[in-house]
């Protein structure tokens, strides 16, 4: 199934709490259960939670991947037999805080060729507009803005691509609009976020699509099971296999550049 190139994404919002790392967890999840290997990154340092979701206690970590002289393959979990591996961040600190915005370049350091092993490499990056979160965010090739319907996550995330533009020169974003009750919700919200990237920065997003507010997803969390193996047969299940067809379908056109670039880049 493989075809040695790698897409890698990193999953983003301007405020906390909107749903990425259970995005990341399922859409990795599904994209898994099509047949692509996928290694997905913590990238949310010290207040990591993706083994929580997992309900798993890793031995290795980021952190032990940057001080420690390991090999990258030392400190990854893997989640299915299938090529679905975990590199988990660490629960303390892994810099002090005027560090951290380092972390992003040692990471692709250390990974080195390791990364090009799998089809996708998705980063489950921290909320806000930290100097660590744009550079983790300029790392991949793609990047997935996740807002809720709320006025608060359009505020957010709007400052949040205004900043991506300013430092790092990003300007492509493809917009989930999560815990949505109706496509006119999802249309909304996603509307008035591309009219203010429009407006006041020239920026076009791209709509992605959305996934439903579903109370299973919240009593998976609470039994630390992902989803998509939990509750298979749920709306949002379905719509994490619509978001991973969507994906497939981008990076098969994507194949050619894919081919001839690293899979992660180092952050300016
Ligand atoms: N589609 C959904 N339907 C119902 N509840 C959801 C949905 N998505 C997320 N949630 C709720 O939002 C909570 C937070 O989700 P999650 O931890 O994935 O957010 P996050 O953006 O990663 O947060 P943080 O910014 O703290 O890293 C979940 O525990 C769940 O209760
Ligand atoms: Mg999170």
């Amino acid at each position: 199934m493989s075809d040695n190139t790698t897409l890698s994404i990193a999953v983003l919002s301007g405020k906390g709490g909107v749903g990425k790392s259970n995005l990341a967890l399922n859409m990795s999840l599904a994209l898994n259960q099509k047949g692509r290997k996928v290694l997905l990154i913590d990238c949310d340092l010290g207040l990591a939670n993706l083994d929580v979701l997992l309900g798993i206690t890793p031995s290795g970590d980021m952190q032990k991947l940057i001080d420690d002289d390991l090999a990258p393959s030392d400190v990854l979990t893997p989640i299915t037999a299938d090529g679905f591996d975990l590199l988990p961040a660490s629960s303390g600190l892994v810099e002090s805080f005027d560090k951290q915005h380092l972390v992003p370049g040692l990471l692709v350091k250390k990974l080195g060729r390791l990364a090009s092993a799998y089809d996708y490499v998705i980063m489950d990056i921290g909320a806000g507009i930290s100097p660590m979160v744009l550079n983790f965010a300029a790392m991949a090739m793609m990047r997935i803005l996740v807002i809720t319907p709320e006025p608060t996550s359009l505020t957010d995330s709007y400052a949040l691509v205004k900043v991506l533009a300013a430092r790092q020169n990003i300007r492509d974003h493809l917009v989930l609009v999560n815990q949505v009750e109706s496509a006119k919700q999802e249309e909304q919200a996603f509307k008035r976020l591309a009219a203010a990237c429009s407006h006041f920065l020239n920026i076009t997003p791209v709509n992605l699509g959305s996934v439903r507010l579903d109370n299973n997803l919240t009593e998976a969390v609470r039994r630390q099971k992902p989803m998509l193996l939990e509750f298979p047969q749920s709306k949002s299940a379905a719509d994490f296999h619509s978001l991973a067809e969507k994906l497939e379908k981008l990076r098969a056109g994507m194949l050619p550049r894919l081919a001839g670039s690293p899979p992660l880049r180092q952050p300016s």
